[in-house]
């Protein structure tokens, strides 16, 4: 259904707004978030099974090996919330070991993530889940309902990285304003190393076209959003490590001279030239360190694989901040 002008929600507005501004930009771009509709987040559990995208079992396995330590230094009893959920899959195999009081999983895509909590709520009858779907990006606010004390933020996958180092900041401060109104918060991240570029390209650009698929998607979702006349076909995929910028880059690169139109605007693009769709930052352990340091978190503790290819980092909410 056609929607008109007037009849355009507020959010609405702003997504259009955003998505607009990105398109008109002379370096076009449009924000990650929008990999995320219902299609994309089923394309995104597939490159987690993928053999090329090391960071989902490598992180899994860091868990695994550490599972008690993990558990002696974060305890039991928290409120976990976690980020970008998606499955809730990665949450749900620490509540054996965190034993949460209460789960918060946080999503945008809002349908997603009723169905994973439906049947997480069946395997956990005894864990209270509380499902906020909301785009945290930008702001934390969480309900009030959200127990206050021994909250702990979840942020695996390296979805930080997806932040560039000023927001990834602003983004943990905000975490540790919101662990701040209770006590004894903790937060408890998954971050990819930097490793040989080799490795990260075959994982952003896989033999079978999975994450090709994942953000050429990302048209089909602006269309709907903006109506857009995006043609997938006309648009390939470049997923590649920028070693200078210490990041994966994931762009959308026009086969041929072309036209996008939408209901009040148009760009033309010609042959070759990207809209940039996301980057992938890669961290080094000191990185990290130096980051929860400004952001004013401490006692740090960090668990890696044999490869150093992935970090799992616990920090806490610093005292004197
Ligand atoms: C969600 N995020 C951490 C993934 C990443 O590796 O940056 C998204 C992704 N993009 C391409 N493949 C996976």
């Amino acid at each position: 259904m056609i929607q008109r002008p007037w009849q355009r929600s507020p959010e609405d507005r702003d997504i259009r707004a955003e998505l607009e501004a990105g398109l008109m930009a002379e370096h076009a771009a449009i924000s990650p978030k929008y990999l995320y509709d219902p299609l994309g987040s089923k394309l995104f559990e597939a490159i987690c099974l993928l053999p090329e995208y090391y960071p989902t079992r490598t992180e899994a396995a860091i868990f695994a090996q550490h599972a008690d330590d993990i558990a002696a230094v974060v305890g039991t009893g928290v409120t976990l919330i976690d980020l970008g959920a998606g499955n809730c899959a990665k949450a749900a195999r620490l509540f054996p070991i965190l034993k949460p009081r209460q789960y918060v999983p946080i999503d945008i895509s809002a349908d997603f993530l009723r169905e994973a909590v439906a049947g997480l709520r069946q395997a956990f009858p005894g864990i209270p889940m509380h499902e906020v779907a909301m785009d945290f990006s930008a702001a934390l606010d969480l309900p009030a309902t959200v127990q206050r004390d021994r909250r702990l933020f979840f942020y695996p996958g390296s979805s930080l990285g997806n932040f560039d180092a000023q927001q990834a900041l602003a983004f943990l401060r905000r975490m540790r304003h919101a662990l701040q109104i209770g006590e004894a918060g903790g937060i408890l991240l998954g971050l990819d190393l930097v490793k040989d570029a080799d490795v990260l390209d075959a994982a952003y650009d896989d033999e079978l076209g999975v994450t090709a698929a994942f953000n050429l998607n990302l048209l089909n979702h602006v269309n709907r959003l903006l109506g857009a006349d995006f043609n997938t076909r006309d648009w390939r995929h470049a997923g590649f490590y920028n070693a200078a910028r210490q990041r994966v880059e994931m762009h959308l690169e026009a086969r041929r001279d072309l036209v996008v139109h939408w209901d009040d605007g148009c760009r033309a693009f010609s042959r070759g030239e990207r809209i940039h769709t996301e980057n992938s930052y890669k961290f080094r352990q000191q990185d990290i360190l130096d980051l929860l340091e400004q952001a004013g978190f401490g006692e740090v503790r960090m668990w890696c694989d044999a490869q150093r290819w992935f970090a799992v980092c616990h920090a806490r909410v610093r005292a004197n901040v």
